[in-house]
């Protein structure tokens, strides 16, 4: 609020889930069991959990109001028309289909879009997006914007992409190989730093030219517009719905993963411009999601959709939401815990590789820190390190990733100041004896996505 330091929650608690205390030998005893990876805990288990930020929102009473009257009807239910109308206003986009979360959207698109010799391009793949590409046998590359390599520099977007090098790739593998640029916005892999709107018209009007369709992976687009809005030259005047409707209106696509900005807790959505890949989307649709006019949803999760996404995108509560991840931020910050700056969006980045010197990339110093503190005061955060981004060679060799991060993601209305206090503590006590702490090994793992399964045991 203008005048005040203190950030107050723009809304009231009006049902609670109580939270179940552990003590240290307690959690040794659960993550042992967990096999040492924090996914692998029970939720209960867990005292603060910024594991994610995706689909663990608490809803509004007007979402829990839509709940009740959602129409559950197989086919043409007023939710579904209800969620169209919301997703088309925003997007401008003709084409809508509901999926059950992002990646089903993923799946769908990039499935038609890619396949063998196939490139897509982006400031930065998730985790899923990569692995739907790949899955189809197309080739993801990242090439995010050279400030996001630089631990000292404190320029605003650094979710941006690499414009040079997307107009080089272009040059490199010709359009026609291109199957898509990707923006992330904002960029989960680099930070959950927004991106510009000067960014994104370098990248559309470089789409244009050599027509490839340029997408969109918007599930956190309130939180990147409002970036846009506080820190870039002539938007101070706009809402964050009409800077979102700005970015869409250059997209040829748009995938939403609805757990992150539209404040539910299940849900999501593929809109194309026009009819161009419609038949192919909407028979995969029906083959693998529903009927398009729920996709994987209920009636419900359309109704809480609908409402989420204008909630999402209101002033006050996306100016308590940032403000609040920095707080965490400057609490670490204060504590010389070596995070991502700028603070991004919807967490805070620690860079583990600084906090941890003396364990090498093949020893993961992100999995030890998310064990340290979960083990410390039952604090569940994930690793975007070595062991979710890293790779082999052909000869058995880590490849690690360039940063060793463990991310602190935000759930969304759902924890209050103190319980930022009460982790910037954790830290403490963590870095207090950051000298002791000790690497992990794998010792089972999957092909795919491995950080969600594999098994893990301590360097003695
Ligand atoms: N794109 C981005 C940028 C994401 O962050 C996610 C999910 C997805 C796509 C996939 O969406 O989970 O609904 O299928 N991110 C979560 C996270 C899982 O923790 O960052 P989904």
């Amino acid at each position: 609020m203008e005048g005040f330091k203190t950030i107050i929650e723009p809304f009231r608690i009006k049902s609670v889930e109580p939270i179940q205390f552990s003590n240290w030998e307690e959690r040794m005893e659960f993550l042992k069991k967990a096999n040492y990876n924090v996914f692998r805990l029970n939720a209960i288990e867990v005292m603060i959990d910024f594991l994610t930020d995706s689909g663990t929102s608490a809803m509004s009473s007007k979402q829990w109001s839509g709940i009740m009257q959602g129409d559950e009807s197989y086919a043409g239910a007023s939710s579904w028309h209800k969620l169209r109308d919301a997703i088309h206003l925003l997007t401008g986009h003709e084409v809508i289909f509901p999926v059950h979360q992002g990646r089903a959207g993923e799946r769908m698109l990039y499935g038609i879009l890619g396949g063998k010799d196939k490139i897509f391009i982006s400031n930065s793949h998730f985790d899923t997006t990569r692995a739907n590409i790949e899955l189809g046998g197309a080739e993801a590359i990242d090439i995010p914007c050279s400030e996001s390599n630089d631990p000292t520099s404190s320029f605003p977007f650094k979710g941006n992409i690499d414009l040079k090098e997307l107009e080089k790739s272009i040059e490199k593998f010709g359009a026609q190989k291109i199957a898509g640029v990707i923006m992330t916005v904002t960029n989960n892999m680099e930070g959950g730093h927004p991106v510009s709107m000067e960014n994104i018209r370098g990248v559309a009007e470089n789409c244009k030219r050599n027509s490839i369709p340029l997408i969109i992976d918007c599930c956190r687009i309130a939180e990147n517009s409002y970036f846009i809005k506080k820190l870039e030259n002539g938007f101070e005047n706009k809402t964050a719905t009409e800077i979102a409707k700005e970015i869409f209106a250059y997209s040829d696509a748009a995938i939403m993963s609805a757990k992150k900005d539209a404040l539910v807790n299940m849900g999501g959505f593929l809109t194309l411009k026009d009819n161009r890949w419609s038949d192919a989307c909407r028979q995969m649709l029906v083959i693998t999601e529903g009927f398009p006019t729920y996709g994987g949803l209920s009636g419900r999760d359309m109704e809480a959709m609908a409402v989420g996404l204008s909630e999402g995108f209101e002033e006050p509560y996306l100016q308590y939401r940032l403000q609040s991840t920095s707080f965490l931020g400057e609490i670490l910050q204060k504590l010389r815990i070596p995070v991502l700056f700028p603070f991004g969006g919807h967490a805070v980045y620690v860079d583990a590789g600084a906090l941890f010197p003396h364990i090498p990339a093949w020893e993961y110093p992100g999995q030890a820190l998310a064990a340290e503190l979960y083990l410390t005061g039952g604090l569940r955060a994930s690793e975007i390190g070595s062991v979710m981004r890293g790779k082999y060679s052909e000869n058995g060799d880590l490849i690690p990733a360039t940063k060793e991060l463990v991310r602190l993601a935000i759930p969304r209305r759902v924890y209050t100041q103190s319980h930022f206090e009460y982790v910037g503590e954790i830290f403490k006590k963590v870095s207090d004896r950051r000298d002791k702490i000790k690497g992990y090994k794998i010792i089972e793992e999957p092909q795919f996505l491995r950080h969600f399964t594999c098994k893990f045991e301590p360097i003695l």
